[in-house]
Parts: C-alpha cells; sequence; structure tokens
C-alpha cells in the first residue's frame, strides 16, 4: 500500500494539539464534564457566505462566485473545477465522489457522481491467471487500467440544472479554474511536499511525469505552476458544455490514450455514465437530525449505525479523554465496519439493509455484546444480523451561504494522484477508484479494508465507497453544521469523532476538527490514533482492556465544516491543520 509520505506539520499546530490534550483534565467515569475547553484558533466568521476547504485560493473562488450573486450550489462548482488545479492529488475531473445539498427551506438531496465501472470490467478483472490479485501495472490501483469512468463533471452539471441559481452560467464557473490552470498558481508548501513525496509515483508515466515534475525537478514551495493542457480542457468544456467531456473531442482523448494503455474506458461508457439523485439517509443522535450519504457510499449508513450505539452511553460522565470514552467508540467502530464489509455495495445492483442498520434496536442489540471493561476481538465481532480508504486522498469542502443553502461535497481519484496516469493533452489525471471495489472479496484492499460480495466488480456498477459528506440539524430543523473529510475508511469514523465532540462536549467547530482523533475498522484488528492523540496513561490503559494499539502514529482525515451559530446566524468555517494551507474564505 503506497501512503501519503507526509504528516509532518508546523511546530504551531503540533503545540496547539499539544496543549488541547493538556487542557483536557482526565475525570473519573462518574464526574460530570459540561464543556471542554481547547487552544483552539477562532473559525472564520462570516456574515454572508463561506467555504472550507483544502485550499485557500479554491474556497476564494467559491466566494467571488457567491459574491456575484451565485448560491451555494453554484459556488461548489466553481471550487470543485478549481480544486482540480490547486488540489491535483484529489481535486479532479477525471474521478467522482458526492454533493450533499441542503436547500434553505430545508429540503435535502444526495448528488451521486460516483465513477461506474467500464462495461469490460467483471468480477475477475484484476485476478491473474492464478486467481491472485494483480499487483502494480494492470491492476485495480496503479496505472491506465484502474480506472473507473470519470463522474465529476457529470455530477457538476445536475447539481447546476436542479439547485444552481441560475444567475451564472456553466461556462462562467468554469472561468476561474481555466485561469488559474492557465496562468498558473504559486506552489504552496503543502503542494510542494505532495509532488515531492508522489515522486516515484508521478514518474512512472511520461506524461504525469511531464506535468507534474518541473523538466525533471521538483517544483519548490513559491514557484509558478501552470497547466496549459487542463486549462485547454477547460476551454473545450466551456464551449461545448459538460456533454463535451463524455461525447467530445476530450472524451475521445481519454479513450484513444487509454486504449493504448490496456485501459477499460470506451467511448460508448463514457456516454453512458449518469450521475444520480439519491434519498438522503437519515438519522437521530440525542435527538439531533443526522442527514447524511446513502449507497453507493457506506458512510453515511455507518456512521448514523455507530452513533445508535454510542446513544446508549452518557458521555457527559465520561471526559472527552478517558479510556472509557475511546474505548466505546472503538467497540462502536468494530461493530459498524464488520456490517460494512459484509453488507455494503451499490444498492443499484444488490440489496443492502439499509434500514436495518440504522435501525435503533438494532444498535442496542449490538451494544449489550459491549463489555465496558474489556475490548472483544474483530475475531468474536462478525457482521451482526440487522433486519430487512486517502494514501487516502480524498477532499471535502463545503459551503453555506448567505440564504442558508448548503452544501457538503466529497470527492476523489481515491489514491493520491488517482492512478498517476494522465490522459495525453488533457491534463486529466485519472482516478483508481476501481481499487474501492472487492478485487477478490475477502481479501483487503489498498486500505486493509476486506470487502463481501455485495461489492464485488460488475459492469456499470459503482464501487462502495466511505465519502461521508453529512449535515447535522438543529432541534427546531435549522442547520446546525455541515462535515466531511478524506481518509478512505477513516472518513466515516472522523466524521464520527467532529460529531460526538459537538454534540456530547460542547465544541466549536473549529475545537471539534482540531482533536485528536482515533480510528478502528474491525480488520486490521489495531486502533490507529494520532500523534500526541492518546496520553501514555491512556495508551495504558487502553491495552490493559485488551484494545491492540497500532503504535505508527499518524494523522488521521481532513476535515472541513461550517457551523451556523445560533443567536447570530454567521457562518464559522474551519479548516483542518492537518493539511488545509490556509484558512476557509468567508464574506
Ligand atoms: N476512495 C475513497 C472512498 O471513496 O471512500
Amino acid at each position: 500500500m503506497r501512503r501519503t509520505t507526509h504528516r509532518l506539520r508546523t511546530l504551531g499546530t503540533l503545540l496547539l494539539l499539544l496543549a488541547f490534550a493538556a487542557s483536557l483534565v482526565p475525570n473519573s467515569l462518574n464526574s460530570t464534564v459540561q464543556t471542554t475547553s481547547a487552544a483552539s484558533r477562532e473559525p472564520v466568521r462570516a456574515r454572508h457566505g463561506v467555504v472550507a476547504s483544502i485550499n485557500e485560493v479554491a474556497s476564494k473562488v467559491g466566494v467571488d462566485i457567491m459574491k456575484r450573486g451565485g448560491n451555494a450550489v453554484d459556488a461548489a462548482i466553481a471550487v470543485a473545477v478549481a480544486l482540480a488545479v490547486t488540489h491535483p492529488a484529489a481535486g479532479n475531473l477525471g474521478g467522482g465522489g458526492f454533493m450533499m445539498i441542503r436547500l434553505k427551506d430545508g429540503r435535502t438531496t444526495a448528488i451521486d457522481y460516483r465513477e461506474m465501472a467500464p462495461a469490460a470490467a467483471h468480477r475477475n478483472v484484476y485476478l491473474d491467471k492464478d486467481g491472485n490479485v494483480i499487483k502494480g501495472e494492470g491492476g485495480s490501483i496503479e496505472g491506465y487500467r484502474a480506472a473507473g469512468v470519470p463522474g465529476t463533471v457529470r455530477g457538476m452539471e445536475l447539481a447546476l440544472k436542479k439547485y444552481g441559481s441560475h444567475k451564472l452560467t456553466w461556462a462562467q464557473l468554469v472561468e476561474p479554474a481555466r485561469v488559474l490552470a492557465a496562468n498558473g498558481i504559486k506552489v504552496t508548501y503543502n503542494l510542494a511536499r505532495g509532488l515531492r513525496g508522489n515522486n516515484d509515483y508521478l514518474s512512472k508515466y511520461a506524461e504525469t511525469k511531464r506535468i507534474y515534475l518541473n523538466n525533471g525537478n521538483f517544483y519548490n514551495e513559491g514557484d509558478l505552476f501552470r497547466q496549459p493542457d487542463l486549462a485547454a480542457t477547460f476551454a473545450r468544456l466551456q464551449r461545448g458544455g459538460p456533454n463535451e467531456f463524455y461525447e467530445g473531442q476530450t472524451a475521445r482523448m481519454i479513450v484513444d490514450d487509454l486504449k493504448a494503455h490496456n485501459g477499460l474506458i470506451t467511448m460508448e461508457d463514457m456516454r453512458g455514465y449518469v450521475a444520480k439523485e439519491r434519498e438522503p439517509v437519515r438519522g437521530t443522535y440525542r435527538g439531533y437530525e443526522i442527514v447524511s450519504m446513502p449507497p453507493p457510499s457506506s458512510g453515511g449508513a455507518v456512521l448514523i449505525e455507530m452513533l445508535n450505539i454510542l446513544e446508549g452511553y452518557d458521555f457527559k460522565k465520561m471526559d472527552w479523554a478517558s479510556s472509557d470514552r475511546y474505548h466505546l467508540m472503538t467497540e462502536a467502530m468494530r461493530r459498524a465496519f464488520a456490517d460494512r464489509a459484509e453488507y455494503m455495495g451499490d444498492t443499484d445492483f444488490v440489496k443492502v439493509p439499509i434500514a436495518g442498520l440504522i435501525d435503533k434496536n438494532y444498535a442496542a442489540q449490538l451494544r449489550k455484546s459491549i463489555d465496558p471493561n474489556r475490548a472483544s476481538t474483530s475475531e468474536q465481532v462478525k457482521a451482526g444480523k440487522p433486519t430487512g480508504y486517502e494514501s487516502d486522498e480524498t477532499t471535502h469542502f463545503t459551503v453555506v451561504d448567505a440564504e442558508g443553502n448548503a452544501v457538503a461535497n466529497t470527492y476523489t481519484l481515491n489514491n493520491s494522484f488517482g492512478s498517476a496516469a494522465v490522459a495525453k493533452g488533457t491534463g486529466i489525471i485519472m482516478n483508481d477508484e476501481m481499487d474501492d471495489f472487492a478485487a477478490k472479496p475477502g481479501t483487503p484492499n489498498m486500505f486493509g479494508l476486506i470487502q463481501g460480495e455485495r461489492n464485488a466488480v460488475a459492469p456499470r456498477k459503482r464501487p462502495l465507497s466511505a465519502m461521508t459528506p453529512t449535515f447535522v440539524l438543529r432541534k427546531n430543523g435549522s442547520l446546525w453544521f455541515t462535515v466531511g473529510s478524506p481518509g478512505g475508511p477513516t472518513i466515516i469514523n472522523t466524521v464520527l469523532d467532529v460529531i460526538t465532540n459537538v454534540i456530547d462536549y460542547n465544541m466549536n467547530i473549529q475545537q471539534a476538527i482540531d482533536a485528536p482523533r482515533i480510528h478502528h475498522q474491525w480488520l486490521t484488528d489495531e486502533l490507529v490514533y494520532e500523534p500526541y492523540g492518546l496520553s501514555g496513561d491512556t495508551q495504558k490503559s487502553l491495552t490493559a482492556r485488551g484494545h491492540k494499539l497500532n503504535d505508527k502514529q499518524r494523522y488521521l482525515g481532513d476535515c472541513e465544516g461550517i457551523m451556523i451559530e445560533e443567536k447570530t446566524g454567521f457562518r464559522l468555517g474551519a479548516v483542518d491543520p492537518r493539511r488545509s494551507d490556509g484558512p476557509a474564505g468567508g464574506y
């Protein structure tokens, strides 16, 4: 498994997290904790609209669109295409994702623009003649054969048609990205670090190397990075509209180059791509409504299953940093991820018992299997019986406009820089989303995730995702906050952490995002935690209960969120100190 190489951060950020951990005075199980104070920046406060993304330039593009009369959906579309320029590891035209939209009148919808398997893909397409999973070139991770049919452009088209303000055209929304690609962007510290860290990967294919290396050398922080091929692609998309990507010259360029490299995607696949509107999955946590992404994402259902389990415990009586809380969080994660492996897949192809998985009675049954003093082993915890991975470089951004429309969008190339294959002449890096299928059900993918038969490869099917763009509503039904993250399977647990931090520990959106996180995904049976995230005493206590701690600490996710301040209506934008290269944008 290739990992994003760098999780180093500025000393300042480390100190912030240390200060945060230190400020949480451990309490016994029975003492009451009302609030948690943390050393954390204030979120960006905006009276009208706010955009929180990993990249400051892209966030400003979204703010500018809102200032020109666009709504949150218009802004999100402009941010999505801008991130394809400024954050090429995950921002994309060659990938796919999910956009959750909540309109000012309270209607909520989910746009599914996940990649689709090409027609030539079949159950064993990534197995060799001996039935083993193909590693490297020709497999589901690396190179031209790993790409599913990209959905981003169709997804943006659908969102714009149905939910845009119609004050700005498609061409106007694409224009800022075209200008950034044509004129070049200043390489940020994060971009330089990402390009260097992925140097071997980006050097595998001549076209990719030509674009992402500076005449064979590294781009350094502060250098100008121009992407003229990508700018020309944007110009074609402006002239021809989204159809150009699927039926025009861009489609032909993608298909011809993939064909030359043993890829699977044909013109028919491109023409046949459809973005779909889906009904969000809904649950409650302590009376607050949770609205999240349904299949083909596992994110919403697994999140709600975990929240339902945790609702049975009184976190207000447990210190935030206590091993009691970590123990229960881990046990909830273990059980919901076991169900994910067994039950989840594309509901256009397989039956998934969503209603059963998010049922409160089912959670109560699962809770009975949790010993408050002892870790289960993942061997014991098989999937229950409900009725009825980023390197994990995905990226999340969120927008709230002046009228109260909101977008939570997570999209991805899967791996950092996707398959590392750029379609010649287009500047478009292709996804390796086919690895989110179970290449061989029962064997782990690049995130170590075990996946079942329901997620086997099939023509035109969508691979299972963990992306979890989510809205949390106040008890009066108004929007409280939006949240989401990259991180492969860690995404769902990052969103869980942030939601419980806010609801159970009264953190504001920035504190909730900054706070250290944990991750458990059933198999591998290990508890992952962040540098400085667990005190030595807590580690000892968790180990004594039987938890297996992964000692290779790493930062988890890159969560962006927006909270609406109840008294003032101000929009509070928060970006994650783990990876973002600038503050949220607002006005
Ligand atoms: N490729 C990461 C996800 O969809 O969950």
